[in-house]
């Protein structure tokens, strides 16, 4: 019997967050597949921590990161690199995840040399063509691209049905950011230096984060007023590590640095940041990855959004959309800081995003697939 060979294309830190799970497990499965793991490098230092963490050694990098790079530069780097990287190695199925340009383009590339892709996140939808920016079109374009969608929640398997989607192409199988979120509650804890000296006990701490294309100049001098407002607040403590994009970097440098009580740091390595989640009161941010993690953690999360594709915690009251105006982040932030019954409303228990065994059944469904049903363990 010849293997399976299965191609896992990552680029950006939450594609190495979501896809390190499915890879591990991808490897326990050594006599059927031959697992591969091609990083386009759309980020670097950004990801060079996750690799290390969660031991994935990639057998290609294809290093296409620019600094303040475009969609257009990602997208030609990552279709020229990738498509060599494909037709040498012709895996019977590329694995991507989410809606970064990433896993589009390698979509797009594995579409033009007939090879099959399975998309991990499938289902996700704002029905919104800017918001976000690509991401909304990313993701529907490679709905029409995938042969195995893997639905993270009940809800976005909805979508991909309401799309004609063939019910047997699609696997709901949770998010595999959980089963991540319980490889580091195995690891021993190693904490950032700055982080252990945050006051978690006596302070309000806050985690920010916020990167999103569509919120670039006017909404982020409004986020960034919003946390100059909250800093205001002496029994608050910001904990804001910044994302390497310039276009970040340069506002949130510009209005928030010096600030006594608000703490810009570096992108955090994951052991550090889900401290932070676990340990802080509230989070306010616009990613993705956060808006599933917070609520595992019982966090409130106010995402700074006009429209979210993870409707699950709005629905659940975990998270609030509050958009990226100044008064409507402070008076929201105020109303979780001094009603208990408020927080305490958003803070119940609600996983909605899956269980912890989410590669586990990623890899069953593909093993299945591609395999005789007598030789599927
Ligand atoms: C990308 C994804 C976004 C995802 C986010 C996760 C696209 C279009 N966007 O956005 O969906 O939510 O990653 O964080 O795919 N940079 C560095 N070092 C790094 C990483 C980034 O310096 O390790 C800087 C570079 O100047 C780079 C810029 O950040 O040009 C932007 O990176 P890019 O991947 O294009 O966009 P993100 O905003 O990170
Ligand atoms: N994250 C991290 N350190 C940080 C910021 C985020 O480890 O300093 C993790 C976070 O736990 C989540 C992921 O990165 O799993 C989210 O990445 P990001 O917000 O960049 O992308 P998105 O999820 O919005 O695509």
């Amino acid at each position: 019997m010849s293997k399976i060979k299965v191609m896992t294309i990552l680029g950006t830190r939450p594609e190495v967050i979501k896809l390190a799970p499915v890879a591990h497990e991808l490897a326990k499965h050594k006599k059927q597949i031959k697992s591969l793991i091609v990083l386009t490098g759309q980020h670097r230092k950004m990801v060079d921590q996750f690799l290390q963490l969660f031991k994935i050694k990639p057998d290609y990098d294809l290093d296409i990161m620019l600094k303040n790079q475009t969609l257009i530069d990602v997208s030609c780097r990552c279709l020229a690199r990738l498509s060599k990287v494909l037709e040498k190695e012709k895996p019977n199925l590329i694995l991507v995840e989410g809606d970064t340009t990433t896993a589009f383009i390698a979509s797009l590339a594995a579409f033009y040399l007939k090879i099959p892709m399975g998309h991990v996140e499938a289902g996700l939808r704002t029905f919104d063509k800017y918001r976000p920016f690509p991401e909304e079109i990313n993701r529907q374009m490679m709905t029409l691209i995938a042969d195995m969608h893997f639905a993270p929640t009940k809800k976005a398997r909805q979508n991909l049905l309401n799309e004609k989607i063939e019910p047997n192409k699609i696997f709901l199988t949770g998010n595999p950011v959980i089963d991540a979120l319980q490889y580091v509650a195995r690891k021993k804890k190693i904490i950032n230096c700055e982080i252990k000296r945050i006051d978690f006990k006596h302070k309000k701490v806050i985690l920010v984060t916020a990167h999103r294309r569509e919120s670039f100049g006017q909404p982020f001098a409004q986020i960034c007023q919003a946390i100059q407002q909250i800093a205001a607040l002496p029994q608050v403590e910001i904990i804001y590590p910044v994302h390497l994009n310039p276009n970040v970097q340069t506002p949130v440098n510009k209005m928030l640095k010096g600030l006594k009580n608000v703490h810009l740091l570096k992108p955090l390595d994951y052991q550090s940041f889900v401290h932070v989640l676990r340990n802080c009161y509230l989070v306010l941010s616009d990613s993705g990855g956060v808006q599933e993690e917070a609520p595992a953690f019982n966090k409130p999360i106010l995402v700074m959004r006009e429209v979210t594709e993870r409707q699950e915690g709005l629905e659940a009251g975990v998270a609030k959309l509050v958009g990226m105006d100044t008064a409507n982040i402070v008076s929201q932030v105020n109303l979780l800081l001094s009603s208990d019954s408020a927080y305490l409303q958003m803070s119940k228990s609600a996983s909605p995003y899956g269980d912890g065994s989410a590669a586990k059944r990623i890899v069953q469904a593909i093993l299945k697939q591609y395999l005789p049903e007598n030789q599927v363990l």
